[in-house]
């Protein structure tokens, strides 16, 4: 029988029936596929009801970093990555700045932000105040969408309507700011965005097209501060290498792609961990990173007038404690609870907080020994097990690896060899 991937009805088969075809229509074997007998921590029922045409699912480690402050509250953080050194960083930034008071936080509140596009209007200028005109209108009609919300203390905020000019026209993009309380809020701005968008257009005799809530979030804003003495992080010269860090972030975009992916490193982990979605606060803070029309660093680093090293970050954080995975997900449901926050603008902070740790932590080995120094302790452990090498053998290999400062899969093998045999 030819392989084929048109299987009919595939969604409505159980997950072992749906395994079955996948070793019947592509080159991986039943065996093979027994991998995905074992969901962990995420019960298979959960999992079905998650996502379509399930087969299982994929546990990636979660850490927890330690020595974090946070408005002055200990806090531990859970992070799921499978990238090593990551935890390890936020640990060592946090400790260095703990007793420079840790991480001071802050929050625009947790405003979301719709948009409804209308084309062919003929006089945007005039459609546009028709729309700001009728704003308890508008109110109303997104109120009505979500009682819900305004039972805890949330609803519609603002409107705003944008003129743009796209290929063939000027559209007229209205936007509906909403205060979505502890959800990230999707599927309430798109509801309403849905609901408003034939009444604006009846307004406006304009057609409307998408109504979809914005990823550059920059009405939901996480910002975190904190301050290292140089005594704490190796003396002026670090400092000031880490400052030349920053400078060519501010300044190149192709550096600024790096540096700002290395803050994503902590800030995904613990979106992640928490069973928000990584994708929306991505784009949102790679929208942001570029909101001057340039792309740059999403985190300022400056010297103070006592020679101290201060860092801040201002990040759109769109991240809930309902909704989503995250009432869904065991492992998310754990996570906020050992973070133990009360409100999805504490989540937000937290979040920040652990995206200007890791930043500082990246521009501190890099402005000293290098990337690769601290990664390869577990990058060697990795590959020794690549190689073969099992129980005691992992360390003694990873270490040779290290103090050989070749860590290859080749090499490991070489090593495991001689060690087999001495
Ligand atoms: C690696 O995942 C992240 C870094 O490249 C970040 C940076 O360069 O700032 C180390």
């Amino acid at each position: 029988m030819s392989s084929s991937s048109r299987i009919s009805g595939f969604h409505k088969l159980s997950i072992p029936e749906r395994l079955q075809k996948v070793a019947e229509n592509s080159p991986a074997s039943l065996d093979t596929l027994k991998v995905f007998e074992e969901f962990g921590n995420l019960p298979a029922e959960t999992a079905d009801r998650m996502i379509e045409n399930v087969i299982g699912s994929l546990s990636i480690p979660v850490g927890v970093a330690t020595n974090m402050v946070i408005d002055g509250k200990d806090v531990l953080i859970p992070m799921a990555t499978e990238e090593s050194s990551v935890v390890a960083a936020v640990c060592n930034a946090a400790r260095q700045c703990r007793d420079s008071g840790g991480f001071i936080t802050s929050t625009t509140g947790s405003l979301m932000i719709a948009q409804i596009q209308l084309t062919n209007v003929a006089d945007c200028a005039n459609a546009r105040l028709k729309i700001l005109e009728r704003i308890e209108e508008i109110r109303t009609i997104c109120n009505d969408a979500d009682p819900l919300l305004i039972k805890l203390g949330g609803g519609f905020y603002d409107v705003d309507v944008r003129m743009v000019k796209a290929k063939n026209e000027t559209m007229l993009v209205t936007h509906i700011i909403v205060d979505t309380r502890d959800a990230m809020g999707a599927n309430t701005v798109n509801t309403m965005a849905e609901k408003l968008a034939p009444v604006l257009a009846g307004w406006t005799g304009g057609k409307p097209y998408l109504r979809i809530l914005s990823n550059l979030a920059d009405r939901r804003l996480a910002r975190a501060r904190a301050v290292w003495t140089p005594e704490a992080i190796g003396g002026t010269d670090v400092r000031d290498g880490m400052m030349q860090a920053y400078y060519f972030a501010e300044a190149d975009p192709y550096r600024a792609a790096t540096h700002n992916k290395g803050i994503m490193n902590g800030v995904s982990a613990v979106v992640l961990a928490t069973g928000n979605d990584t994708r929306a606060v991505e784009s949102g803070a790679h929208a942001y990173a570029a909101h001057s029309g340039r792309y740059t660093s999403l985190t300022t680093w400056e010297v103070d007038a006592d020679g101290n090293l201060c860092g801040s970050i201002e990040i759109p954080m769109p991240v809930g404690l309902v909704g989503g995975a995250t009432k869904i997900h065991p492992v998310a449901k754990a996570s906020l609870e050992i973070l133990g926050v009360q409100t999805a603008e504490d989540l937000a902070k937290a979040i920040a907080a652990v995206g200007l740790a890791q930043n500082f932590a990246a521009m501190r080995a890099l402005a000293t020994d290098g990337i690769q120094k601290g990664h390869m302790g577990l990058h060697a452990k990795n590959i020794a097990v690549m190689a073969g090498a099992v129980g005691d053998e992992i360390d003694t290999i990873a270490k040779t690896l290290v103090q050989l400062g070749t860590v290859r899969v080749d090499v490991a093998e070489q090593e495991l060899a001689k060690l087999r045999t001495s």
